[in-house]
């Protein structure tokens, strides 16, 4: 059974758990944010330098429903509530297991339709989202290096050139909303990915990471030379100090124009500091850090930052000029990036919307817009049967 009858105003909690974040959310017809609650593990797990899964499980169990209960008591309640979205796929197993039991449980005590949500989708969706409405208690992760979270898209858009043609359309008072097609480059700790959105859920893979994330390969350089987890916004951080022509890293080039490949850049970072430094490969990486001055750490970020992001705008605007899209949409944790949303105005010819810095990292916002807009076309599925899928394609 369908709830498209109640196009309006329908507010639907997302719970998201894939990875290190316990999130929950209510969010009102995909775009307007009622309760957002986020308890972060960075600090749990900055301890061992990156995600330990079984760790991620267990606290996700500790905190699950009080995150919840907080994000419905927020909104106003579960008789306020008209469906549950929660991520299914992709991510850690233990993670997704934990956030899924939680959704099914309520869907079936409180009488809630229930909507699996793709984490790779409901990232794109956080381009939906817009400004808050009575949000409190938001613990998402401020680890963006050197920059304030604006409460909502529509403060953030002094980056942007207004001058350029909109690709979005203004609904309500402050919701944006792309306009289809929607070029989507998506940019997190485990996918790297440019998608075509023809519509709500008609998508288009059109180029993929061959090897590592670019998020990934963040946290690994930053790991290299000696900057604490996770590695995105200690390398924008340190990048602010560093000069970005010092060291010259390569670009992939490979014969699908929109796919990526993040491997070499990783080995060249490794090898031009095992260079600095003066020892070979044989020396243990995990001694390399030591040896490296503040400031010629600070370039190694700078440089390596400048061709991640380099890579990441020359395909998509390959890939703008391919397919002529309606709106260019960002998403992902590394859409937090500042050098990478600057890299992107100005070499993409329209205006580019950027989600809040709070929801481009895991959030339950996102899962609960994209779940809105299940809503809209497809039946719920049954609770008693949904089960989690750590390896899915988006498709
Ligand atoms: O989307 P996300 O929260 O989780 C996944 O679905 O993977 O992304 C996490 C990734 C991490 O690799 C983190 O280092 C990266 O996003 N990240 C950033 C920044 N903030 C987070 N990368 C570059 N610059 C940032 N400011
Ligand atoms: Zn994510």
């Amino acid at each position: 059974m369908s709830i498209y009858a109640r196009v309006e105003e329908v507010k639907v909690l997302g719970i998201e758990t894939s990875c290190d974040e316990t999130a929950a959310a209510v969010v009102e017809d995909g775009t307007r944010v009622i309760s957002d609650v986020v308890n972060s593990q960075i600090d749990i797990h900055a301890r061992y330098g990156g995600v330990v899964p079984e760790v991620a499980a267990r606290s996700h169990i500790e905190v699950i429903n009080a995150v919840i209960d907080e994000a419905v008591r927020e909104a106003g309640g579960w008789d306020s509530i008209d469906a549950i979205a929660v991520t299914y796929a992709p991510g850690l197993i233990g993670s997704l297991m934990v956030g899924t039991l939680a959704a099914r449980t309520l869907a079936i005590t409180k009488n809630k339709p229930l909507y699996p949500v793709h984490h790779i989708e409901s990232h794109i969706y956080a381009n939906w989202l817009g400004s808050d409405v009575g949000v409190s208690n938001s613990v998402t992760q401020e680890a963006v290096a050197g920059v304030t979270t604006p409460a909502s898209r529509t403060q953030e858009d002094a980056t942007r050139n207004d001058a350029l043609a909109p690709s979005s359309v203004l609904l309500g008072t402050d919701v944006a909303k792309p306009v289809f097609p929607v070029l989507a480059l998506v940019v997190s700790g485990g996918h790297t990915q440019l998608i075509l959105l023809r519509g709500h859920g008609d998508f288009e893979i059109i180029g993929t990471t061959r090897d590592d994330a670019v998020g990934e390969v963040f946290d690994k350089v930053a790991k290299m030379i000696g900057l604490p987890y996770p590695g995105g916004p200690s390398i924008s951080k340190a990048a602010l100090n560093g000069d970005r022509t010092r060291y010259k890293l390569p670009k992939a080039k490979l014969d699908t124009p929109y796919d990526f490949s993040f491997s070499g850049l990783k080995t060249a970072v490794l090898r031009a500091v095992q260079a600095e430094v003066g020892k070979d490969f044989t020396f243990p990486s995990s001694e390399l850090p030591g040896l490296l001055s503040e400031a010629k750490r600070d370039d190694f970020a700078a440089s390596f930052e400048k061709t991640a992001v380099d890579t990441l705008v020359d395909k998509l605007l390959l890939a703008y000029n391919a397919y002529q899209p309606g709106a260019v949409v960002i998403a992902g944790g590394v859409s937090a990036n500042q050098y990478l949303r600057k890299q992107i105005t100005e070499r993409i010819p329209i205006r580019v919307d950027f989600p809040a810095l709070k929801y481009c990292t895991d959030n339950g916002a996102m899962v609960a817009s994209a779940g809105y807009f299940h809503t809209l076309r497809l039946a719920p599925t049954d609770p008693y049967n949904l089960e989690v899928t750590p390896h899915l394609k988006l498709t």
